[in-house]
């Protein structure tokens, strides 16, 4: 199926209220264990000298969990869309753990801009991490471009996102599914970022091309892939 991108930034505030609302809870725990045990197995502490990112955080889903994951690193945020960082400080206020969530703060900025804001980098990034942006930037240049700018020797890379289907039959069948449990708005969402989405093969040819190769990618399932390693 070929790939027909969509708008970069949720600004629209339906969209957001949408997608805040929805329950995600079960992926995101998911990927904080996957992140743990990479971190493990490769004899990585995060601890009160580490700075973690959360690229396109959105209403600060995982930022939360990873502020909690890492009680003593300091947790940034960052999204371009100002009513999505609305949304997360909001959470972040009205949450049941905001005493836990001392160490996180969210910075509004697109990605491609942030090499440029200095305001972030008061210390080397430990752990870089995104869910569910990739596919919204229209040109993966821009994505590797932002964490190889962002990315020290030790900054460790996981970057999760959906794997776009291999034919519109699949993509059909995936917003249905999709239609069983979310609204209509989060629903047409869903079904424009699976046609967003890259494909395995373009990830790792980008990595193979561009002297990424200390970077992997891997499949999960049917329906996603993760970028992760060094840059
Ligand atoms: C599908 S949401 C994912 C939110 C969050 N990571 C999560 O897992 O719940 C994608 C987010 O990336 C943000 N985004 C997309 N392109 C961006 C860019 N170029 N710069 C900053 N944020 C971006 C969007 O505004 C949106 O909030």
């Amino acid at each position: 199926m070929e790939r027909i991108p969509e708008p970069e930034l949720m600004e629209e505030k339906k969209q957001v209220i949408s997608y805040d609302e929805a329950d995600f809870s079960e992926g995101e725990v998911h990927l904080i264990n996957q992140i743990n045990h990479y971190l493990l197995r490769k004899n990585i502490p995060l601890g009160e000298n580490d700075l973690i990112v959360d690229l396109g955080c959105g209403p600060g889903n995982i930022s939360e969990k990873l502020a909690i994951k890492w009680p003593n690193t300091e947790v940034i945020g960052i999204d371009g869309s100002r009513e999505m960082i609305s949304r997360a400080e909001y959470n972040k206020n009205i949450s049941t753990n905001k005493k836990k969530l001392k160490n996180l703060r969210y910075i509004c900025s697109d990605i491609k801009d942030i090499k440029s804001n200095n305001f972030l980098i008061k210390k080397g990034i430990s752990l870089l991490v995104s869910n569910s942006l990739i596919h919204h930037i229209t040109n993966l240049e821009d994505f590797f471009n932002t964490i190889r700018s962002l990315s020290s020797n030790i900054t460790v890379n996981f970057h999760k996102d959906l794997k776009r289907p291999l034919d519109e039959k699949s993509a059909l069948e995936l917003k249905a599914q999709c239609s069983t449990k979310y609204n209509e708005i989060l629903t047409n969402d869903y079904y424009a970022s699976l046609r967003a989405s890259y494909t395995f093969k373009e990830l790792k040819n980008f990595i193979l091309e561009n002297n990424l190769s200390s970077l992997d990618v891997f499949e999960e399932g049917d329906n996603y892939l993760i970028v992760y390693g060094n840059v």
